[in-house]
C-alpha cells in the first residue's frame, strides 16, 4: 500500500497511463469496496482536478451514492433518470458536453457544465457508475471514455 501518487506532465492519456500503474499500490487487496472506491475517486481528483468525481452504486431499484469527491450531491437516482440513471438503463458510456442541453440532467450544482458517467459492471452484471463532472463545457472525449472504462474493467476485481 502506497499514499503517494505521482503524476508527472504529458497529455491527458499519459496521465491515464501513470495512474493506471500506480493504482494497485493504491488499493486494498482485501477488497473492502468503500476504501478503494474511495481511494480510486480521489486519485481521479487528485490527476485530474475534476469538479466532481463519484460512484454511484445499485441498491435494489435505485442508485444510491457512494464514495465522491467534490460538492455534496443528491443520495438518490432513479433507473433511466439523469445521465447516470440513463447510463445504467442503457449499460453504457456517456458523455454528455453540455449538461444545459441534456434533457432531465440533474443538476446537483450549477458550476457543473460537461460529463462523463462509466458503468462499472463485476461477474457481468452492472453494480454501479462512475460519474464525473467538469465545471468546463466538452471536456470530456474518446480517450476519458476508453481510459475511465479500462480502469473500471481493470478495478471491478477490487470490487
Ligand atoms: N450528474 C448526474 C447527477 C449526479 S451529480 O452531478 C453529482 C446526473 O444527471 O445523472
Amino acid at each position: 500500500m502506497s499514499e503517494q501518487l505521482i503524476i508527472s506532465g504529458g497529455d491527458k492519456n499519459d496521465k491515464y497511463i501513470a495512474l493506471l500503474q500506480q493504482l494497485p499500490a493504491l488499493l486494498d487487496e482485501r477488497v473492502d469496496n468503500v476504501a478503494n472506491m474511495s481511494n480510486l475517486v480521489a486519485a481521479l481528483k487528485q490527476t485530474f482536478g475534476f469538479f466532481w468525481v463519484g460512484f454511484y452504486r445499485v441498491q435494489a431499484d435505485e442508485l444510491v451514492l457512494g464514495p465522491f469527491q467534490g460538492p455534496i450531491a443528491c443520495t438518490r437516482i432513479n433507473k433511466g433518470q439523469g445521465v447516470c440513471g440513463i447510463t445504467w438503463q442503457e449499460e453504457r458510456t456517456m458523455i454528455i458536453p453540455n449538461v444545459h442541453e441534456f434533457p432531465g440532467h440533474i443538476a446537483c450544482s450549477d458550476k457543473s457544465k460537461s460529463e462523463i458517467v462509466v458503468p462499472l459492471f463485476k461477474e457481468g452484471k452492472l453494480v454501479a457508475v462512475l460519474d464525473v463532472d467538469s465545471d468546463e463545457f466538452a471536456n470530456f472525449d474518446e480517450v476519458d471514455k476508453s481510459q475511465l472504462e479500462n480502469i473500471l474493467e481493470w478495478f471491478s476485481a477490487y470490487y
